[in-house]
């Protein structure tokens, strides 16, 4: 019987070995003939155990050897503060801070000696956008709002979440390039609805603006933003993997499911500043509500060409807000070449462009949204103090719903059912739980950013001006922000085309402006 058994297993034990010795000689042969991996071809079999760590290093570099504040786009330190942030646990720490002080673009903010006491303290004034200007002004509560992300780029679970969390924490929600879902309202939380360049979701069947859309979504929606470009890939429009552009997504959108959703990377009807107000103007006075535009910034033209228009031809021409998006935002998918390289970070960014708005007396008439890794309260109070009214963050909310910077938006398989319209995947994506994060990640932030404003020695943080911050240039030497990038002179507007000339460029602000970029997170 013994003998029996010996002899089976070992004929068994032959026959694997045959087939596991065959398997590998096919694939020496496949991996030496094949011409497109050169690894494979020079080291046959084993070659394929660098495409196996290749993947997996990713994870072990997340998790076991990246430092607190080593990765990009956002560090570990970063993140875990989002998170505790978004589950209420935020705030306090022990022994000492791991940000690095020394490190050039660090913040840091001026600490009053006699700060504001609670009795003193003001709670932080809403704004009204495009009042006197349009029909339905929109009063705008909370200083940090949800970035536009598509329902596409992200999934229904999420923009529920992000709905229904933004309604309890009083905060805006964008609705990005690909239309309004029933998502978006879910909540009812105030949405601004984007106009994208495919006008995705208020358009005709020929893609042009449809009137009627935007009447019946002016039931719906607080305010309008025509997106000229967005920070991390100005130049390009949308764009939606196919994989992702499901049956819904395709109805809300107004094209075929399973095929590329790409935008045009530009408005076929907006081809120039004065184009841009006219939009601007007949959307308002259609709809009743206010209309801003998103841009990302590559120079000072356009900027002071839009200020110089508007003061040409009136105030009620002006859009209502600017959304100012560093070249450092985020994407669902765009090319890592434009991501990379394309338009100045927000710290450059939004110190100039507020200060055209100022100078041409606008800047309470043109309402300034900023964003571009805007994610922590320390950021965001930075952007308060350099002139913005409001931050918006994407990215930052995407933590708060769970994302674990996995960097597969495009791929359709987001491990943590943020930007995948995966069923399975979507599971992990509780709205019921995720909802309140979004919701405690919206007001930490904004608590964060008065507590700022007060130990500043203002009483709320509107209050917060460029003299209230300082950047770090070098290792024990910072400069305060308002010495960096000095206020301007109202009505000194410098001519719309001078600014760019090389002898402008030689000019202090810009130099410092350049040295006042905020450092890694
Ligand atoms: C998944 C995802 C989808 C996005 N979709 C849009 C969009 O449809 N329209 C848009 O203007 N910006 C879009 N953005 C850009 C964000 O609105 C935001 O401007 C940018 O990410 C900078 O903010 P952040 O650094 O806080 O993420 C998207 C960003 C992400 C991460």
């Amino acid at each position: 019987m013994d003998g029996m058994l010996s002899v089976v297993s070992y004929g068994l034990g032959t026959v694997l070995g045959l087939v596991v010795l065959g398997a590998i000689l096919v694939l020496v042969i496949h991996d030496v003939t094949q011409k497109k991996h050169t690894v494979l071809r020079n080291f046959p079999v084993i070659g394929h155990l660098r495409f196996f760590f290749e993947n997996l290093g990713e994870y072990f570099r997340q998790y076991f050897f990246a430092g607190d504040r080593a990765e990009m786009p956002f560090n570990r330190a970063t993140r875990a503060w989002i998170y505790k942030s978004a589950k209420n646990e935020g705030g306090l720490i022990g022994f000492g801070s791991t940000n690095d002080r020394r490190e050039p673009g660090s913040i840091i903010f001026v600490n009053h000696p006699f700060p504001v006491l609670e009795e003193d303290r003001l709670p932080t004034p809403s704004i009204l956008i495009g009042d006197g200007y349009c029909k339905q002004p929109f009063e705008a509560r909370s200083i940090v709002n949800i970035s536009g992300m598509s329902f596409g780029a992200i999934s229904e679970p999420a923009v529920r979440a992000l709905s229904r969390g933004a309604a309890e924490a009083g905060c805006w929600m964008d609705t990005g390039e690909g239309g309004f879902s029933p998502y978006h309202g879910e909540g009812g939380c105030d949405v601004i609805m984007q106009i994208g360049t495919a006008k995705y979701g208020i358009r005709n069947h020929d893609g042009t603006f449809s009137a009627e859309r935007a009447k019946e979504l002016a039931r719906h929606v607080k305010a309008f933003e025509i997106k000229l470009s967005q920070g991390a890939k100005p130049g390009k429009g949308g764009v939606l993997p196919g994989m992702k552009v499901t049956d819904e997504i395709s109805r809300i959108r107004g094209i075929p499911a399973g095929y590329d959703s790409i935008s045009p990377n530009r408005h076929h009807d907006i081809a120039n500043v004065t184009e841009l107000l006219d939009q601007v103007a007949y959307i308002r006075d259609l709809t009743g509500r206010p209309v801003g535009v998103k841009t990302a910034i590559g120079g000072w033209d356009f900027i002071n060409d839009l200020c110089e228009e508007v003061l040409r031809r009136g105030h009620e021409y002006a859009p209502d807000f600017l959304a100012i998006d560093g070249g450092e935002g985020g994407s669902g998918a765009a090319p890592q070449t434009l991501m990379d390289h394309m338009a100045l970070p927000i710290a450059e960014a939004l110190p100039r462009a507020v200060d055209s708005l100022l100078q041409a007396g606008l800047k309470t008439r043109i309402r300034v949204v900023a964003a571009g890794k805007l994610v922590n309260s320390a950021r965001a109070a930075w952007a308060l103090c350099a002139g913005a009214d409001f931050v918006n963050t994407a990215r930052g909310f995407m933590f708060a719903l769970g994302c674990i910077q996995a960097l597969r938006c495009h791929t359709n398989t987001c491990p943590t059912g943020v930007t995948t319209h995966n069923k399975r995947l979507q599971r992990g994506l509780v709205v019921e739980e995720k909802y309140l994060r979004v919701a405690n990640y919206c007001r930490n932030m904004n608590t964060e950013i008065d507590m700022i404003a007060h130990s500043c020695g203002c009483r709320h943080a509107r209050e917060l001006r460029r003299e209230h911050v300082r950047i770090v240039q070098s290792a024990d030497h910072s400069m305060a922000l308002n010495m960096l990038a000095p206020y301007p002179v109202q009505g000194e507007r410098p001519s719309p085309r001078a600014v760019d000339t090389p002898a402008a460029i030689e000019q202090k602000p810009t130099e410092a402006l350049e040295k006042a970029s905020v450092g890694p997170i």
